[in-house]
């Protein structure tokens, strides 16, 4: 009887494993149901979507194009990550009101700030439209001609769908174009900016803790969304309302522990599950290793300079984010990717389906020839990769390219507008120019010589001559350009006429990025790796297609394309290596473990301290009085699911989806529910901030609040 309950036990155990891979889309919700109720889910799939009454979906937004959001009352407020609001935080930080540094409360309506720019967009609802966006297409239609009928398809269709309504409607092909699904969204275009935590709150841990467990990051930010009197999206004006959702979800104080079921609602950007042992070759043990390594070079110099003053810190901080958050990322790909012998198994999976596929022609060449177009692809990909991040590296490459853009305009309205705008770039540039120039001239000269050391920069010469050589030539390129001297570069633009772009195209930084320019961007190259493009994606729509036959019991889910998905699996601990366990949960005192006020990442507000020290924390600490702050889940997730809501067995809100754990994040390629694991908020840690901290209680009054201790 034990073996037997064991042998349930492991049975049981293997399924939700299986369940935890996939975004699945909420209209075909219905396939997944029974799983996710056998998982912990007490609500239904028309609970999460349904066209005919309000449900979940209503309550979510997607934040700009690239983040997720979701309201939280019913007069329109909304949750998202910090890190999504930053650059409206930023834009209304001053000196004398630095909201990043210090985060902002708005205190009453008339204090919320308007954010020019900022859309949030809700689904009205979505629609299976393959037969319309095919109509016309058969088997024996050139790729182009399909495309051309797609587009005017996809025009009709699109039009007629919000026909005499304020909705706009977009199509998106799902499983490589196999299928079609229409979109119909409500973009509301008046959002304020509500609420912030200071940024040793909202990006506490910094990059050092970027994809990182354990977490102790308050990633969160507050908007409103407001409407016309008719509830409808209007431009901004003070005579509009808050706006009244469908549907705001409920927050549920009780927490979550080990082994809870949890759903994440949101926008997964882009995944590539389906593609090829080739493409995941390419990626991971060819691109990534470029892109790393050229870009500790940058890192390593702004980092260094950020030591030097504060000054110098913040001039670097925001673009240091940025190159970091892929450089961490596409390690921890490679790494989990080569663990898992992620090319193998692609392999195995790839000699299974040739053999599948004999004496059926429409698949038997498949993957033969998307073996011939990643043959061509491939070279042309590793130029640009070094052209986007070598080349384009430095400050000084990205002025030079304005420069040689400036020598082939002859428009001179064109040209006005162009000088302008350098004599703008450049005023910001020779500001800081003595301190800058070291940088930037490190970054320039390492990562063209390490381009060429990869054989990848032969206008430098051959890879046999000294390395002192050719950094003396870049050295001298860097020192001689009229681009580095403010009084010549001055005299030039002031007096710039068409007849100048001779003398310019001589200067040997703009000679240096015509040669660069003309190694990737070769015309006869490009046009090979289009169609070397067209045709993996033609292949690839082939070979999915092939994939769902071959297997027809299998659930396969679309690749993430920005559209709004379903993600579920359990809170759960996992093993990042041997002799390691990370439970599922952070609080409080992990933020007290990690404070170093020597540290810009790690510093701790005194008034959080002081709540830490006499455990004040209300409503929303634990029964054993403790402040949670973080857990981990085994939702499957990627970029864009940021400020997703993370929902429990009733559909409520337990936590803001803000990151994944660096050892999982292959999940974009491969899933492995051993180490894949997205990092969330805890709502309660939000509520805390927002309520003990900030002292703007009145917010957290808007919410619907259920469950904890009364
Ligand atoms: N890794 C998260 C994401 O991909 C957060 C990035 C922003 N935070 C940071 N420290 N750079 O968006
Ligand atoms: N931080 C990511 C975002 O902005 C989410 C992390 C991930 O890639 O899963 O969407």
């Amino acid at each position: 009887m034990k073996k037997f309950m064991m042998l349930l036990a492991m049975a049981a155990m293997t399924i939700s494993a299986l369940a935890d891979e996939g975004m699945w889309i909420p209209m075909l919700l219905g396939r997944n149901e029974a799983d996710m109720q056998k998982a912990g889910m007490r609500i239904s799939a028309k609970d999460i979507y349904d066209i005919n009454n309000a449900c979940l979906k209503d309550a979510i937004i997607l934040f700009n194009q690239g983040c997720t959001g979701e309201y939280v009352s019913d007069e329109g407020l909304f949750l998202t990550n910090h890190h999504c609001g930053y650059s409206y935080i930023t834009s209304h930080s001053t000196v004398a009101h630095d909201y990043l540094t210090n985060g902002f409360w708005a205190m009453n309506r008339n204090e919320e700030l308007p954010c020019p720019g900022l859309t949030a967009t809700r689904l009205v609802r979505m629609e299976d439209v393959t037969a319309q966006v095919l109509e016309g297409v058969t088997a024996n239609t050139s790729e182009s001609e399909r495309a051309a009928i797609i587009e005017q398809n996809i025009g009709k269709i699109t039009t007629e769908a919000v026909k005499g309504t304020h909705y706009k409607a977009i199509i998106k092909p799902f499983y490589y174009g196999n299928q079609y699904f229409m979109y119909v969204n409500e973009v509301f275009t008046d959002v304020r900016l509500v609420g912030a935590p200071p940024s040793n709150i909202g990006k506490f841990g910094g990059d050092t803790d970027n994809w990182m467990w354990p977490r102790h990051t308050g990633d969160f930010s507050m908007f409103r969304v407001y409407a016309d009197k008719d509830n409808k999206p209007a431009p901004y004006s003070t005579d509009n309302k808050p706006y009244k959702p469908l549907k705001h979800l409920e927050i549920s104080l009780d927490g979550v522990k080990e082994g809870d079921f949890t759903f994440v609602f949101g926008y997964p950007g882009t995944t590539q599950r389906y593609i090829t042992s080739d493409a995941v070759e390419l990626a991971a043990n060819i691109e990534n290793p470029i892109r790393i390594d050229l870009r500790t070079i940058r890192l390593t110099h702004y980092k260094n300079a950020m030591e030097q003053s504060p000054a110098q810190r913040l001039k670097y901080a925001s673009r240091v984010a940025s190159i970091a958050n892929g450089w961490k990322k596409w390690q921890g790909e490679t790494q989990g990717i080569n663990r898992l012998k992620g090319v193998e198994k692609k392999k195995d999976f790839e000699a299974k389906f040739q053999q599948w596929a004999t004496g059926k022609p429409q698949y038997y060449n498949v993957l033969p020839q998307l073996k011939d177009a990643y043959n061509t692809l491939r070279p042309v990909e590793v130029e640009l990769t070094y052209f986007n991040e070598a080349v384009m590296a430095s400050d000084f490459m990205n002025r030079t390219l304005s420069m040689w853009r400036l020598a082939d305009m002859d428009d001179n309205d064109k040209i006005v507008a162009a000088v302008n705008k350098m004599k703008n770039d450049n005023e910001k540039y020779f500001s800081d120019f003595e301190q800058h120039t070291v940088v930037d001239r490190a970054i320039f000269i390492e990562t063209f010589v390490y381009m060429w050391q990869a054989g990848y920069a032969p206008y430098l010469g051959e890879t046999t001559l000294s390395k002192s050589a050719i950094e003396k030539k870049l050295g001298k390129i860097y020192d001689e350009s009229v681009l580095n001297n403010k009084t010549k570069l001055q005299k030039l633009l002031d007096k710039y006429t068409a007849k100048d772009s001779k003398n310019i195209k001589k200067d040997p930084a703009v000679a240096l990025f015509d040669q660069a320019y003309n190694l990737a961007y070769d015309p006869q190259k490009l046009a090979a790796y289009r169609k070397a493009s067209q045709d993996i994606q033609r292949l690839m729509r082939s070979y999915v297609k092939g994939m769902m036959e071959m297997q027809p019991d299998v659930n396969f889910f679309p690749d993430a394309n920005l559209t709004l998905r379903v993600a579920y699996g359990h809170v759960e601990g996992f093993r990042p290596k041997d002799g390691v366990y990370y439970k599922p949960y952070s609080t409080l005192q992990g933020i007290m473990e990690k404070e170093n006020p020597d540290i810009y990442d790690y510093v701790v507000e005194p008034r959080l301290k002081e709540l830490y020290n006499t455990k004040d924390y209300g409503r929303y600490g634990t029964a054993d009085k403790d402040m949670p702050v973080g857990f981990i889940a085994t939702n499957h997730t990627t970029g864009g699911n940021s400020g997703s809501p993370v929902l429990n067995a009733d559909g409520q809100l337990i936590g803001l989806n803000f990151d994944r754990c660096w050892e999982g994040t292959m999940s974009d390629l491969l899933f492995d529910p051993d180490y894949c694991r997205n990092i969330c908020l805890d709502i309660r840690y939000c509520l805390f901030v927002i309520d003990k901290f900030a002292g703007a209680k009145h917010l957290v009054d808007e919410m619907t609040l259920v469950g904890g201790k009364q």
